[in-house]
């Protein structure tokens, strides 16, 4: 037999992963419901989002430390705190003794025919979803090859091509599910169709 002549180089990797095994509906019902109340406490929030997330919700200029406001959040990051300990290992980072600590946390709010347009996380290592209410038939989040600007005469793949050879790849949005990235890694979450809202939990992690 021939040795193997191709090698998949440069891999970009994404997590994806229930937050924990047991006992999760409870835990995703209190945050759903503190989710709710932010959205109707958080009147700068709202404001904010009239103009920069059209008809959306989005704590992010409001509270983004949610972590440290409130205990259920707080929850939230000790169980994602360890999820991203494994993806660094994944990723086999070389953390030089220092830790990856959540520096933001905020909720989005996405009724029907809300868009999250095309962005990355600067200023961040690691980025990540956590999803609390996704109706059925609600938007995954579509991530973007980093390369693509850097293809010039590549032919497209074929339609029915592995996701790993694709331009675009959506990870379907799962309520109980947490979804961790590269924060440099561009993404979007198309529009909701659904008449449903479909609500989530950000974040980003930095090196410290
Ligand atoms: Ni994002």
């Amino acid at each position: 037999m021939e040795p193997m002549t191709i090698r998949s180089l440069f891999p970009t990797l994404v997590y994806s992963r229930r937050l924990q095994e047991s006992d999760w509906r409870s835990f995703n019902h209190r945050l759903l419901r503190e989710c709710q109340q932010l959205e109707h406490d958080d009147d700068a929030g709202r404001r904010w989002s009239e103009k920069n997330y059209p008809g959306g919700y989005t704590s992010y200029n409001s509270a983004s430390r949610m972590h440290e406001l409130s205990p259920t959040f707080d929850r939230l990051r000790q169980a994602i705190d360890r999820h991203v300990k494994s993806f660094a290992r994944s990723l086999e980072f070389d953390l030089q003794g220092r830790e990856l600590v959540m520096t933001d946390c905020w909720v989005n709010v996405m009724p029907q025919h809300v868009v999250h347009g095309l962005h990355l996380h600067p200023l961040s290592t690691i980025s990540g979803t956590y999803y609390v209410q996704t109706p059925k038939g609600s938007p995954g989040l579509k991530f973007e090859d980093p390369r693509l600007d850097r293809f010039m005469a590549a032919p497209p793949r074929k339609a029915d091509s592995r996701p790993e050879s694709r331009s675009w790849v959506v990870l379907p949005a799962e309520a109980g599910n947490l979804v961790l990235f590269e924060s440099w890694l561009r993404h979007e979450v198309p529009a909701n169709q659904t008449k449903k809202r479909r609500i989530s939990v950000s974040f980003n992690y930095s090196w410290f």
